[in-house]
């Protein structure tokens, strides 16, 4: 199915009231994991709402890929509660064994690192999301065993 009739499907199914962009963001992202302008576009089209809202809905949260990511995507929270829990040492562990900083994507495409915000597991901190996988109370030996595993695929 490609991506304009799945937005027409979607858009059966959720309605094309603006509560409805969210939902329709968040499907659309689990289908694609990436969502071009192009895409954002024809959904402001066919919702009546401007492209640039729907884009900075897109945008604002970070959980929809508006640029293209690697095969994994490392999403490290920073939001106070983990950030306190020392959550940049995960962060610099991360960036040392990939050789890449927030927001870039290593050579062979495998991993994206990225920061979000708060996944709602603050007292478990430091906390990262692989893909849909979440992991909680990080440490530099744990954080390194993990990438290990999504490298091995
Ligand atoms: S502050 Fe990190 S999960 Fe809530």
């Amino acid at each position: 199915m490609n991506i304009q009739t799945q937005i027409d499907e979607l858009i059966k199914t959720h309605g094309k009231e603006r509560k409805a962009l969210m939902p329709i963001l968040q499907d659309l992202a689990k289908q694609n994991r990436f969502l071009s302008k192009e895409t954002l576009q024809y959904i402001g089209i066919k919702m009546d709402i401007s492209a640039a809202e729907v884009y900075g809905t897109a945008s604002f949260y970070s959980f929809l890929d508006i640029t293209r990511r690697g095969e994994n995507v490392i999403r490290v929270c920073k939001t106070i509660s983990c950030d306190m829990k020392n959550k940049q040492l995960i962060v610099d562990t991360i960036k040392k064994r990939l050789n890449i900083g927030v927001g870039e994507t290593s050579h062979d495409n495998k991993f994206t690192l990225l920061e979000t915000n708060c996944m709602g597991h603050c007292h478990e901190g430091p906390v990262m999301l692989v893909n849909d996988d979440i992991y909680t109370n990080l440490t530099p030996q744990k954080t390194l065993e993990i990438i290990d595993k999504y490298s091995r695929g």
